[in-house]
């Protein structure tokens, strides 16, 4: 497919409304240089397969200067590319060529906090307390008789306070500095002009270079509330939250939306929050994002009342500001839908890399998964699609503690193991490691396992049967059906265990989570099915798509 023009595909439509987006996890997508890292160039050969299978942009995680503490989203210079990813002109050249393709891009951009690497955050260490490059960060004197507590009550995502206290250049143990994510990632101080113009200068700096938009770190929690007030003892959520949804935010994006508008075409937003739709709302009006992620889909347990609670809720909220859905089903934070969706049905705890207790049927996780993969494809809206998703991928749940690179694991005081399982470099071709990922005979930066050739790429193209072979076919249904992408649903009557919904024109999506067979909808003709079907039925933990006359 070729694009409108030379610069960016689709010039004009709101694309992004029912965009399929593909997350390119980078350092595991594919590795162009043999250094066991994957890269840019390992994207740029990647494309022909990206293009087959049918996506309209990629989401590509940090590929920025890091010291890579925590996977890029700790950021030293936001103009640079990593020397382990290639260079700003390997990233233009992508961009360009993605583009020919009709794929858009859309890095991540990380503004809440930045590295300790960061000149600025360099610059405040340097300074000592009172300067004003400790302006930009969040430096604090500690509690306590001589300031040995923390500032505030605070946790760190990762484990531990949200506070480092610092050396300060006499050598005396002076202020705290925040950090709501791991030590080696400050968080920014938005109240100050400096902070603003160098983002803007950043967003701009991607944007001539031909980006479609950004995807945006932590979202809702970049702007705080000034005097940092404790969070309530009992654990209860507090409203307004300190660090979350701040009002202040929204001016933040408004002027991000300012920016993205100097631009040709139809540039996007799309924000990482992991609150409900009706929460979501207020940044989707039109005016500052354009999408942000749906996770309470993604925490949802395999289970209809939930799924059909979910997805109504987010419509519903959506809707009302005339804001595209954007379902996520996976990504690098979280296990597997093939290992979550392999447990009995639990409620998620608010932990990345949780998956609940209970016996593990990862047949029935990989059966699942696919059904969830159609259920996702044919709902409203825009959907992602998590790098090794479409082959089935599993989660590798043994990585050994040596090996693991979360800063989860070592900040938890090694009682969390962290996200890594989701992140292990994808398989491509062969039997054994690195299954084409890199070079044969050399050892990827996180261990493959055993057992992946059946996963690979090369092997799910000749396999009908495969995942691979059921995405492919649904993402070329859905560009070809008016009645999937953008629109609505009507719920359709169906036994408790059974989502049913009708799309018009002439499209039905049924999905059995019940332990027994339910008859297919009257008329209609069966289109795509995530597994096997017994005549006119649906088995059970599978998906399937059917149309009328009217449908295609
Ligand atoms: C969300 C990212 O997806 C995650 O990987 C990262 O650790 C945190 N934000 C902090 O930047």
């Amino acid at each position: 497919m070729k694009p409108d023009t030379p610069e960016q595909p689709n010039q004009g439509a709101e694309w992004w409304r029912d965009a399929i987006v593909y997350q390119v996890y980078i350092r595991s997508f594919a590795d162009g240089n043999g250094d066991g890292n994957g890269d840019i160039e390992g994207i740029r050969s990647r494309l022909p397969y990206l293009a087959d299978l049918g996506v309209d942009a990629l989401w590509i995680t940090p590929w920025y200067l890091s010291p890579q503490s925590d996977g890029g989203y700790d950021v030293t210079d936001y103009r640079q590319i990593d020397p382990l990813y290639g260079t700003v002109d390997d990233a233009t050249r992508l961009i360009a060529e993605a583009h020919a393709y009709g794929i858009r891009i859309i890095p991540d951009i990380v503004p809440k906090h930045t590295s300790i690497d960061h000149e600025s955050f360099r610059a405040a260490l340097a300074a000592g307390p009172g300067a004003p490059e400790r302006e930009r960060y969040f430096f604090r004197p500690g509690r306590g008789s001589d300031g040995e507590l923390p500032p505030n009550n605070w946790p760190s995502m990762f484990g531990g306070p949200a506070w480092t206290r610092v050396v300060e250049p006499d050598g005396s143990l002076g202020e705290w500095y925040l950090h709501v994510h791991a030590a080696s990632q400050p968080d920014l101080n938005w109240a100050t002009a400096d902070v603003h113009d160098r983002f803007a200068e950043d967003l701009r700096f991607w944007f001539d270079r031909g980006v479609d938009g950004f995807r945006i770190d932590v979202a809702r929690g970049v702007a705080k509330d000034p005097e940092l007030p404790d969070l309530p003892a009992d654990g209860s959520y507090p409203q307004p939250h300190p660090f979350n949804d701040q009002p202040a935010g929204h001016d933040i994006y408004r002027l991000w939306r300012a920016i993205a508008d100097e631009y040709p075409g139809d540039r996007t937003y799309v924000a990482e929050m992991w609150s409900s739709a009706a929460e979501q709302a207020p940044y989707l009006r039109g005016d500052q994002l354009d999408t942000a992620f749906n996770f309470r889909f993604l925490f949802s347990s395999f289970d209809a009342a939930s799924l059909r609670a979910v997805i109504s809720d987010t419509l519903e909220a959506l809707e009302a500001i005339g804001a595209p859905a954007t379902w996520v089903t996976s990504n690098h934070d979280f296990m597997r839908a093939t290992a979550r969706y392999a447990r009995p049905p639990q409620t998620w705890d608010g932990e990345p890399g949780w998956v609940g207790e209970g016996p593990v049927d990862s047949e029935q996780g990989a059966r699942r998964a696919r059904a969830a993969a159609l259920l996702t494809l044919a709902l409203p809206g825009s959907a992602y699609i998590y790098q090794g998703e479409e082959l089935g991928l599993p989660e590798v749940e043994d990585i050994p503690e040596a090996d693991l690179r979360d800063p989860t694991w070592e900040q938890s005081g090694r009682t969390r193991r962290g996200r890594d399982g989701s992140r292990v470099p994808i398989p491509w071709s062969g039997t054994t490691p690195p299954y084409g990922f890199s070079p044969d005979g050399l050892t990827t930066w996180l261990p493959q396992p055993a057992g992946w050739g059946l996963y690979t790429v090369e092997h799910e193209i000749e396999d009908t049967s495969s995942s691979l072979h059921m995405y492919r076919s649904a993402l070329r249904i859905r560009r070809s059906l008016p009645a999937l992408g953008v629109g609505t649903l009507q719920w359709l009557e169906s036994p408790a265990d059974v989502l049913a919904f009708r799309r018009e024109p002439g499209f039905v999506c049924v999905v059995n989570l019940s332990g027994e067979n339910v008859a297919a909808p009257d008329g209609m003709q069966l289109l795509l099915s995530s597994a096997e079907q017994p005549a006119g039925h649906i088995a059970p933990n599978t998906a399937a798509w059917f149309v009328d006359g009217r449908g295609e």
